[in-house]
């Protein structure tokens, strides 16, 4: 990895941590993955070598790289101008199908970015209920901003209800005092959902968080969960917000709100609708969204919003999710892969499994019983994110990418795409084979 050692030393001269974002440092390496193209399932590393790729992207790429059918139509933007800060019979087309696609949403707004949508989201929520108050899940990602980025310790710091004792702001330099407008709670725990209900009745504008939690892994709901959920807000006249800026477009039918059979009054979507071109959006019950302006008084705007290059990769995305067996092929993948490494964690006798759902799955390193992936509180005794490291560095070796952003007490999301080949597949049984017979041994 000279070359990448490299210009990790000369972008750190001029570009802050050497990289576009903080999160892009893989801790196995030390340093940001320089990569010179990517094509299909493969990035290709500057350093000369070809890895196959499961973050894809933090979740965005759901159709792979360079994929033909999104290229095609983002070239089509090249010859009307490539315009933005302009509407016009795509971003009509965009709205269309979106909303064929995910029922719930009557309308939407563009944004660039999931942490707009949400920041949107959030506003719109408190606009509409004139409440302050927003519950969050604790351990839940949903962007930097400081309406929504606070932690409570992650499984770690719950009172006996399932509220975090404290509210801490995730980065330095919020504004003094934001964190009174955040209550945690546990995922997964109607009690601590109803026991804050309760005690904040009538200050709490909007719950949020995501289906399934792939920012801690890849932890999953029931639909048991999310149906009492949804009835205790309708009941308390308290919104819900789903983020779907990872598991947008993932699931049949129509995201993981389709999946769970529940319908959520205002929905986030990113990464995937546009397979990583810088497409997100708000969408939601007609009522709510018209607080928007210029319907309402909430503002939501930003000049590249619904850029024409984003809602023709968009377009080309919904189009193919809609398409008949989409989902077959993702769930065929999915059994293939996750089926296989979950059985070589019992094969070569490490203790862990594999968690996947709908294109993004986790390693859980430390335990086998997958009954404890529902709450962090459980993760967090038994993960262990050294045999991940391990193992992520393992991986580099054998040219497979699986990202390691470290410092986590619970796994990361990787996932596959549906440019991932039969041979991708199959390779990578073998070398993850081999790696395991590796780690058993140590
Ligand atoms: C669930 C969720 N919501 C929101 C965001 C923020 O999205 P973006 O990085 O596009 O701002 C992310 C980013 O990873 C996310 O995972």
């Amino acid at each position: 990895m000279r070359k990448n050692t490299e210009m990790f030393h000369e972008a750190s001269k001029r570009m802050t941590g050497g990289g576009s974002a903080g999160g892009r440092i893989h801790k196995a390496l030390g340093a940001p993955f320089y990569i010179d193209h990517a094509d299909g399932s493969h990035v290709f590393h500057v350093d000369g070598g070809d890895f196959i790729d499961y973050h894809c992207g933090a979740g965005a790429l759901l159709f792979g790289w360079n994929h033909p059918g999104i290229r095609e139509a983002v070239m089509k933007c090249m010859d009307k101008g490539f315009y933005m800060n302009f509407d016009s019979q795509y971003t009509l087309e965009f709205a269309e199908l979106f909303t064929k696609l995910v029922p719930t949403v009557e309308k939407i707004r563009l944004t660039n970015s999931g942490t707009e949508a949400t920041l949107a989201a959030i506003r719109a929520a408190r606009a509409y209920t004139k409440k302050n108050l927003i519950i969050k899940m604790d351990g839940h990602f949903h962007g930097m901003h400081e309406m929504i980025w606070f932690n409570g310790g992650c499984g770690t710091n719950l009172d006996e209800f399932g509220e975090t004792r404290t509210v801490t702001p995730a980065a330095a330099g919020f504004p003094q005092d934001s964190e009174k407008n955040v209550r945690l709670i546990e995922f997964n725990n109607i009690n601590a959902v109803r026991h804050v209900f309760e005690k904040y009745r009538g200050d709490i504008a909007a719950i949020i968080l995501e289906p399934v939690n792939y920012d801690c892994g890849c932890v999953p709901s029931t639909a048991e969960y999310m149906k009492q959920v949804r009835e205790l807000c309708t009941k308390e006249g308290i919104l819900l917000i789903f983020d779907e800026v990872i598991s947008g477009l993932r699931f049949r039918p129509g995201s993981a709100q389709g999946f769970y059979g529940v319908k959520p009054d205002l929905s986030t979507f990113a990464k995937a609708i546009a397979n990583g071109f810088s497409l997100a959006l708000v969408g939601g019950k007609a009522e709510i969204m018209d607080m928007f302006n210029p319907a309402g008084p909430v503002v939501c705007s930003g000049t590249s919003s619904g850029n024409l290059m984003s809602v023709m990769a968009g377009i080309a995305c919904i189009k193919m999710a809609l398409e008949p067996g989409f989902y077959d092929k993702i769930e065929e993948i999915e059994k293939n892969l996750c089926g296989e490494i979950d059985h070589l964690f019992r094969k070569h006798g490490i203790p862990g499994h594999i968690r996947s759902q709908g294109a993004q799955f986790a390693f859980y390193f430390g335990y086998d019983d997958p009954r404890l992936d529902y709450t962090l509180s459980e993760t967090v005794k038994y993960y262990s994110p050294k045999q991940y490291r391990n193992f992520t560095r393992a991986c580099l070796a054998e040219n497979l990418y699986m990202f390691d952003g470290g410092g986590k007490p619970f796994p990361q999301h990787n996932g596959f795409t549906t440019a991932h080949t039969e041979d991708d597949i199959a390779l990578t049984i073998t070398k993850i084979d081999k790696i395991f017979s590796r780690l058993a041994q140590r």
